[in-house]
């Protein structure tokens, strides 16, 4: 049986976390121990990128697939520009409009990047995240900081460290809390490694932000509003065997223990087909994530669900998607059966917030 560590946990300042707590913290990744802590997307585990064997720390707590890549986590663009063997003009431009900030780009590494941390790929993921508590642990490290999201393999990402907690509790070395993260969505990836860029996740920077900048049309790579894994071998815990750009598309992903269903159409569409499963479903617990807009019709309706998540208004999809992963916990934590999710337009963050409904629904919808 895994042997239960003890977690260290520590409450940090967004702003201005103690630097003794800092150090503490980073002195553990550069012993190769496994620290959680915030970015502004959402809450990362991490590990010495430079050493396989932290690095594997990693993949061991989360129960994670071993040929699905992990992204390098940099304080600066200098460090970034260290761990590729080349920096085109197009990443130069992303990083001077963007970075620090959610976005991922994917560039030829440098041989001093590990193949635990690419799972062999000839492209390494760099982030330069814009949260003082993450910049602050990767500086004080002295090293890069290998970092998926601080989940179990498959669950939905955490955006407070009680998602953290209730994860990873006794498998990890340190917790750093620096509160809820904002934009609550994964980075933005972007495969700069080929001809032309392709978006293989679309995230808090959003792909029309991208084309402005590049002044080119970004290719989105066909998995992302595809829900279903292609290679059927390929769910979550078994070892991957795909050369696919992105391996993490393929995996089971953002999925609670509920069945997830998206509900199509526009919104009034949406709050009839909702009352009418609700009413067809009374012998389950039906857990529904709502726009604001439409919340009310379902509290008002004969059979009202066992749980309601308010994710925002349609007027505000950053909003959404900055509650989304927390309404499928909270949704879980209500031990809910079905969690209905109403949709929203693909463009902008709501590709995002699309991307991973319909990955947390299997592709399921009515
Ligand atoms: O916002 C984020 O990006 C968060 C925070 C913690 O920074 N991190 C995150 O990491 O979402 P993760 O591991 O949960 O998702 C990273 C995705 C995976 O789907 C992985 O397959 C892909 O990035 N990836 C990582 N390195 C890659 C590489 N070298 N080539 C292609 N895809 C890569
Ligand atoms: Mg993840």
């Amino acid at each position: 049986m895994r042997q239960v560590k003890t977690t260290r946990y520590y409450k940090v300042d967004r702003e201005h976390p103690a630097p003794d707590i800092i150090e503490a913290a980073a002195r553990v990744i550069r012993e190769g121990g496994t620290v959680a802590f915030p970015t502004e997307t959402v809450y990362g585990l991490g590990a010495n990128g430079l050493d396989p064997e932290a690095v594997e720390k990693i993949f061991q707590a989360k129960g994670r697939p071993r040929g699905n890549p992990l992204i390098l986590h940099v304080s600066s663009l200098d460090q970034a520009r260290g761990l590729v063997s080349t920096w085109p003009p197009e990443a130069e431009t992303l990083a001077r409009l963007f970075l620090p900030g959610p976005l991922t780009l994917i560039l030829p590494r440098a041989s001093a990047v590990p193949d635990a941390v690419t799972a062999g790929l000839p492209g390494v993921a760099l982030r330069y995240p814009a949260h003082p508590v993450a910049l602050a642990l990767i500086e004080s490290s002295g090293v890069p900081i290998a970092a998926p999201s601080a989940n179990l393999s498959g669950h939905p990402s955490p955006t407070c460290a009680a998602h953290v907690r209730s994860d990873l509790d006794g498998r990890i070395d340190v917790i750093l809390d620096g509160g809820p993260t904002e934009v609550g969505v994964e980075s933005t990836i972007l495969s700069l490694a080929g001809d032309r860029p392709v978006l293989l996740r679309p995230g808090g920077v959003t792909r029309e932000q991208i084309e402005k900048a590049l002044g080119v049309e970004v290719k989105l790579h066909e998995a992302v509003l595809n829900g279903t894994p292609e290679n059927p071998e390929n769910g979550a815990g078994s070892e991957a065997t795909t050369t696919a750009p992105c391996p993490g598309l393929f995996f089971k992903h953002y999925a609670p223990r509920a069945r997830v269903i998206m509900v199509t159409g526009d919104p009034d569409r949406q709050a009839a087909k909702i009352r009418d499963y609700l009413n067809s479903h009374q012998d389950l617990r039906i857990g529904v994530l709502a726009t604001k807009e439409n919340a009310v019709s379902y509290l008002e309706s004969t059979i009202p669900p066992a749980h309601l998540e308010i994710l925002g208004s349609r007027r505000n999809p950053p909003e959404i998607a900055s509650r989304f992963f927390s309404a499928l916990r909270n949704c879980d934590d209500h031990e809910v059966d079905i969690i209905l999710v109403e949709t929203i337009p693909a463009a902008g963050i709501g590709l995002a917030v699309m991307n991973r409904l319909c990955r947390a629904a299997e592709n399921r919808s009515i």
